[in-house]
């Protein structure tokens, strides 16, 4: 469990940074159909989001995945986490990446002190709950299960039902808690559809995609879904994508392709531009989102409505 507020290894009493609305949201234009005959110099970043789409209702897990490297997906598990929190959600963000550790390094996830931290290989090989390897960050509604190199152990060692660990823990850890602890919980992959990115997958309800602008790789997103149609028919049947992210967009002819390309293969999912942005990376630098590092750029707000899109808002029809 987490340690609460106040008590030895928890953060200080109203420690804890809250996430900021939006003041000038800087908002992308949302269409059913992108203009495609547009000119270049008309061509708008725009979200394109089918009519078909209806926005989930929370308790949601998202795997974000690409086994693309930089992508986006660490970025984009640590945005989406921001603009829910800042919204009231609570969050739980797992850092299934055993290489970077990336987001536990950007997060850094309050261990108590004298303790040995747990993370998600603890998970893996039993040793705790999930809610045990669970800590909370300075942000006030994310907290985080982090990972570290040792998680790579899982491939190797392959324990007994590994690809259904993730899922198992989080359907125990609901029934301990009645479900009341987190209301999103987001996993971030390594770059790889390895034993530790298919339990992830098995254990979501949406898979969200990060593609980079100018990394289009088209033999890598035909095994991302071969993976993701794999984990539907043997592990997770209520697994769909719910989201793809083009991340660092620009008005480039390239990016203007990639993004009609991807439209046409993802029908039903909506495609979300991040425009590009120098926040993006110094926010990691400086141990917090951007949407608090920098709450008028425009990858906070593309996030924001990233966010708002996939998850209904508390008392939206
Ligand atoms: N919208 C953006 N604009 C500019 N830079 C971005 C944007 N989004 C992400 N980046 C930068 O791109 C790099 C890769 O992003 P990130 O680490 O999120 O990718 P990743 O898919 O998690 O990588 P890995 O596969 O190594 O885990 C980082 O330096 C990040 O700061
Ligand atoms: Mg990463």
């Amino acid at each position: 469990m987490t340690t609460p507020p106040g008590e030895p290894g928890g953060p200080a009493e109203g420690s804890r940074i809250a996430l900021p609305p939006l003041e000038t949201p800087d908002r992308l234009e949302v269409v059913a159909a992108w203009p495609v005959d547009a000119p270049y110099q008309a061509w708008r970043p725009q979200v394109l989001v089918p009519g078909t789409h209806t926005p989930g209702r929370p308790p949601r897990t998202f795997a974000v995945v690409n086994q693309k490297g930089g992508a986006g997906k660490t970025t984009t598990a640590v945005e989406l986490a921001a603009a829910w929190a800042a919204d009231g959600y609570r969050v739980r963000v797992i850092d299934a990446d055993p290489q970077e550790a990336a987001l536990s390094a950007w997060l850094r996830p309050q261990h108590p002190e004298g303790e040995e931290p747990r993370s998600l290989r603890s998970v893996f090989f039993e040793e705790c709950t999930l809610a045990e390897a669970t800590y909370p960050t300075r942000f006030e509604g994310i907290d985080v299960v982090p990972s570290g190199l040792d998680l790579a152990r899982v491939e190797y060692e392959r324990p007994v039902g590994a690809e259904k660990a993730v899922a198992a823990a989080l359907a125990e850890d609901a029934e301990d808690a009645g479900s009341a602890r987190y209301d999103v919980t987001l996993i971030d992959s390594a770059p790889s559809l390895g034993l530790v990115t298919v339990a992830a997958l098995a254990a979501a309800d949406e898979a969200v995609v990060p593609l980079r602008v100018g990394g289009l790789d088209v033999m890598g997103m035909a095994s991302l879904h071969k993976t993701i149609r794999s984990v539907q028919r043997m592990l997770n049947p209520k697994l769909r994508v719910g989201m793809v992210l083009l991340t660092a967009w620009d008005k480039s002819g390239l990016a203007r392709q990639l993004s009609e390309r991807v439209a046409e293969d993802y029908p039903e999912v909506p495609v979300v531009p991040v425009r590009r942005s120098v926040r993006a990376s110094e926010a990691p630098a400086a141990g917090e989102p951007v949407r608090s590092w920098a709450p008028e750029s425009t990858v906070a707000s593309d996030y924001a409505q990233a966010a708002g899109l996939l998850l209904a808002r508390e008392g939206a029809a």
